[in-house]
């Protein structure tokens, strides 16, 4: 049939051609817009609503009454399409019986189209999923949410942080058992606190705006600052400078096990005469914060000794 409107397009296109092949293209796009705009607005007196769905899906529509998408009903004065809102259609489906084929099965949807389904509604809460390592991984929302079998007091989550995340992220399991981690095993503090699994704008689907830091100093206000004496690279490069997020063997969460090389990395070498000439080996056997405490920032030392 394509084959056929192309044959014709391209002979319609040649010059001084009869009206006769001209029209016959014409009528071919009309009827082909005519199929576009059906696909795209189905036929109302197709929905059935979901009170039919539920002489044959008791189960299902018994569960689904505390479903956080039974108030899509009350969007539409209590009459609206529930089911149909996700599943389409179901007239075709009910007068053939129950014929599965005659209804989109969800389950069997390639990730990309299941996600579109959902983000119909969704688009406005999570704009930045499509283009999410998740969803570049086809990891689709039905990987870690469930609309019939999800935990409806958790956002329908198959199952809850962090278990849920570990399924597929071992390597961070392993990180939050650590001998110094982030409570997030211990429930203290949720894997969606830092990241947004739906997407975000930074690198690691890390929640934040433009400054980096935003999703530490959330909870370690003491460190945001600004300082009239800020520490240059936990502005310019962040808190992961110097720390691990997830777990460490070192105290601190420090990405190294000894400060003075830590610092080294950058301010070696000190100058070996002044305050840190004074005692031999000071600057590797006292560890640099013993001196500089205020590391993260000070309002009264240039040198964050206070
Ligand atoms: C007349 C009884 C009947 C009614 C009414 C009915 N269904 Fe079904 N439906 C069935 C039967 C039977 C099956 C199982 C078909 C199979 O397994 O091959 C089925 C299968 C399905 C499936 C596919 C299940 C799968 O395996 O993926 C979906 C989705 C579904 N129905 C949704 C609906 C919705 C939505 C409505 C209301 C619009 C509805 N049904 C109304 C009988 C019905
Ligand atoms: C918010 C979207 C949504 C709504 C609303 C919805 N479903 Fe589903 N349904 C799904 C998804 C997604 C699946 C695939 C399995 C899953 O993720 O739980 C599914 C699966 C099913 C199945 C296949 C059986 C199974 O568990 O795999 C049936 C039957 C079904 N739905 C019927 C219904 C009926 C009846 C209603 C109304 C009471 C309804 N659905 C409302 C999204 C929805
Ligand atoms: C027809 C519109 C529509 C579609 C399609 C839809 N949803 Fe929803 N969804 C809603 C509405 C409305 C709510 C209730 C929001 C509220 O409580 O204000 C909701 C709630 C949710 C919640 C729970 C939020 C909470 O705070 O508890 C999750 C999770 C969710 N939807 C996931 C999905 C998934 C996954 C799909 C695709 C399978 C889907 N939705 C398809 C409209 C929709
Ligand atoms: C990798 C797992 C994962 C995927 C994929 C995923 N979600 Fe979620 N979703 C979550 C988690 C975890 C939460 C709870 C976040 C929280 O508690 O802060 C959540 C929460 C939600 C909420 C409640 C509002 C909110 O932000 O707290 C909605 C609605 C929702 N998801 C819809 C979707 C839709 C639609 C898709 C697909 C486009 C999707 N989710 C894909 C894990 C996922
Ligand atoms: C305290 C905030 C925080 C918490 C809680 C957190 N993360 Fe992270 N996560 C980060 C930061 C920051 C990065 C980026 C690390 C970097 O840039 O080196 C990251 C990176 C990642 C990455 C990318 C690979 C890697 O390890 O660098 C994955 C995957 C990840 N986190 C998964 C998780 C999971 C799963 C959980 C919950 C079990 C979790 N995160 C909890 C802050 C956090
Ligand atoms: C179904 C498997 C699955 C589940 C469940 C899952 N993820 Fe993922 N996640 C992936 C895949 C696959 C990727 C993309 C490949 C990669 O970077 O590892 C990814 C990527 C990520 C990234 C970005 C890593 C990067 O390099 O940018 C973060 C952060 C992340 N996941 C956190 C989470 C959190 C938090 C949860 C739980 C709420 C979760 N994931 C649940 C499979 C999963
Ligand atoms: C230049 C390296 C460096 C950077 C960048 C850095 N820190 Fe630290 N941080 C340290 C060191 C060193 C310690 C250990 C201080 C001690 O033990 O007295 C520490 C300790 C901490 C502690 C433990 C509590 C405390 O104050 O002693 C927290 C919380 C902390 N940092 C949060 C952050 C946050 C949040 C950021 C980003 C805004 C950040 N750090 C950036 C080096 C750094
Ligand atoms: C949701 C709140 C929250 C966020 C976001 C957060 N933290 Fe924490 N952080 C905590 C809590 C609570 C503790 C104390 C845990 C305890 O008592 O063991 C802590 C402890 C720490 C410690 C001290 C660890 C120790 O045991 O010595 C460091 C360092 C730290 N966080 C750095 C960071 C960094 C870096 C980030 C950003 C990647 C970050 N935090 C994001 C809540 C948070
Ligand atoms: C990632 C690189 C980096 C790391 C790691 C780092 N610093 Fe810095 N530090 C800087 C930069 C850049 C400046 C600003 C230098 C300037 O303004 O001349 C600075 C400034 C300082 C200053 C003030 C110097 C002055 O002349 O005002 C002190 C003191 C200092 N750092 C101590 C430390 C200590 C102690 C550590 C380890 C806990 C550390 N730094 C880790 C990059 C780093
Ligand atoms: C015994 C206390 C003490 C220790 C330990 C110490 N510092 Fe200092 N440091 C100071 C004091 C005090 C100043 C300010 C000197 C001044 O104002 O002239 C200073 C100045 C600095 C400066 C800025 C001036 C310069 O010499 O470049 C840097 C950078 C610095 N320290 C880094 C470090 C690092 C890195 C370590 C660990 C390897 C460390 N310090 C260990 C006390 C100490």
């Amino acid at each position: 049939m394509k084959r056929f409107f192309l044959y014709i397009a391209l002979i319609a296109l040649l010059p001084g051609l009869s009206t006769r092949a001209g029209f016959l293209y014409a009528a071919g796009a009309k009827q082909q817009t005519a199929v576009a705009q059906k696909a795209a607005a189905p036929n109302p007196a197709d929905f059935i609503g979901s009170d039919v769905c539920a002489t044959c899906h008791a189960d299902i529509a018994k569960k689904f009454g505390d479903n956080p998408h039974a108030k899509l009903a009350l969007r539409h004065n209590g009459t609206g399409a529930t089911c149909e809102s996700c599943h389409g259609p179901g007239k075709a489906h009910v007068d053939s019986g129950g014929d599965a084929t005659k209804i989109k099965q969800l389950s069997k949807l390639s990730p990309k189209d299941l996600d579109e389904t959902c983000l119909g509604c969704h688009a406005g809460t999570h704009p930045n999923f499509l283009r999410s390592p998740h969803a570049k991984a086809g990891v689709s929302c039905t990987s870690c949410h469930s609309v019939h079998a999800g935990d409806t007091e958790a956002k329908l989550l198959k199952a809850s942080q962090p278990q849920l995340c570990y399924q597929c992220h071992a390597d961070q399991k392993a990180q939050f058992n650590m001998p110094i981690h982030h409570k997030v095993n211990e429930g203290l503090l949720k894997c969606s606190d830092c990241h947004d699994v739906h997407g975000t704008f930074l690198a690691n689907n890390l929640r934040s705006t433009e400054d980096q830091n935003q999703v530490c100093t959330k909870c370690h206000t003491d460190v945001r600052g600004p300082f009239v004496f800020e520490h240059a690279p936990v502005r310019a490069e962040g808190c992961v400078t110097c720390h691990t997020p997830h777990g460490s063997q070192n105290p601190r969460l420090l990405n190294m096990p000894s400060i003075a090389t830590l610092c080294n990395q950058c301010h070696s070498p000190l100058s070996a005469g002044g305050v840190h000439g004074l005692d031999p080996g000071s600057t590797t056997v006292t560890p640099c914060i013993t001196c500089h405490t205020m590391i993260h920032g000070s309002n009264a030392s240039q040198a964050f000794v206070r």
